[in-house]
């Protein structure tokens, strides 16, 4: 393959946004950021790495994947980042983090999709998502459009005074204690799968959950039975209607 495009998502945007541009660039691989990537960075004319905002920053594990990979200045290293509303300093982290793993930002681009934090509020109207998808899906053809000619922002630099913002994320650690698992559970195991840090362990048939959630709400949006909340809520559920669950699941 000549490009590799790097995703993660929790309810399928990211990914959804990820499979646009890889068909339209051609000759395009995906990777999901939840497994080791073993490969060599050489060997790709177009790397890009697609998220979502969290918390007006990039997702830990995605810092973190980032983190561990060695770019070189010579490669063509693209951002797409999705959002519900506002990208915050998400994509001067983005460019921070790659820099420093010895790359260079390109360029970089943020699509308004869907939101899908459940904990805080429940899917939008139909008609909104549908609206929504159709525009990212137009954003998508725009962004390969210019990934294709290799378009490098000249401008593209950290506004330092936002930087600052994601220094006050939110303790990942002790989220998931708030998780509520009803009776509807049928030990399926799909969140278990489906969620990218591996923080979900099935005990006695039932989702037990750990110390390492990023709050995706992979496992509360895509639980078939709508087991599994966050503090008892019920709310409408969200995913990318174009995605299925295995194509989220853990490599
Ligand atoms: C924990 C969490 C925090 C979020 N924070 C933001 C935010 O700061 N700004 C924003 O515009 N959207 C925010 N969102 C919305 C997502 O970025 C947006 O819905 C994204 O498209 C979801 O992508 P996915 O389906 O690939 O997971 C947040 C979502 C979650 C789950």
């Amino acid at each position: 393959m000549e490009n590799i495009i790097f995703f993660f998502s929790g309810t399928g945007n990211s990914l959804a946004l990820a499979q646009e541009i890889a068909i339209n660039l051609d000759n395009t691989e995906l990777h999901n950021m939840s497994g080791a990537f073993e490969g060599d960075l050489q060997t790709y004319e177009r790397i890009g790495f697609i998220f979502p905002v969290y918390f007006g920053g990039v997702p830990p594990m995605v810092r973190a994947f980032i983190e561990d990979l060695r770019f070189d200045e010579k490669m063509y290293i693209f951002g797409a980042i999705t959002r519900g509303g506002m990208a915050g300093a998400a994509q001067d982290e983005l460019l921070e983090i790659v820099e420093s793993s010895g790359g260079k930002l390109a360029c970089e681009f943020t699509v308004m999709m869907p939101g899908n934090f459940i904990a805080v509020y429940g899917a939008l109207p139909e008609f909104i998502q549908k609206n929504l998808l159709a525009k990212s899906d137009e954003k998508a053809k725009k962004i390969t459009d210019k990934i294709k000619v290799k378009l490098i922002n000249q401008n593209l630099k950290p506004s330092r005074e936002t930087v600052p913002l994601m220094k006050k994320m939110p303790d990942y650690t002790t989220f998931a204690k708030d998780y509520r698992v009803n009776h509807n559970c049928s030990g399926c195991n799909l969140c278990a799968k489906i969620c990218p840090s591996k923080n979900i362990t099935m005990v006695g048939h039932k989702p037990h959950f750990d110390s390492t959630c990023q709050r995706c709400m992979a496992c509360i949006q895509w639980c078939p039975v709508a087991a599994i909340t966050y503090k008892g809520q019920i709310r409408a559920r969200y995913r990318h209607p174009e995605i299925k669950a295995e194509e989220l699941f853990r490599k």
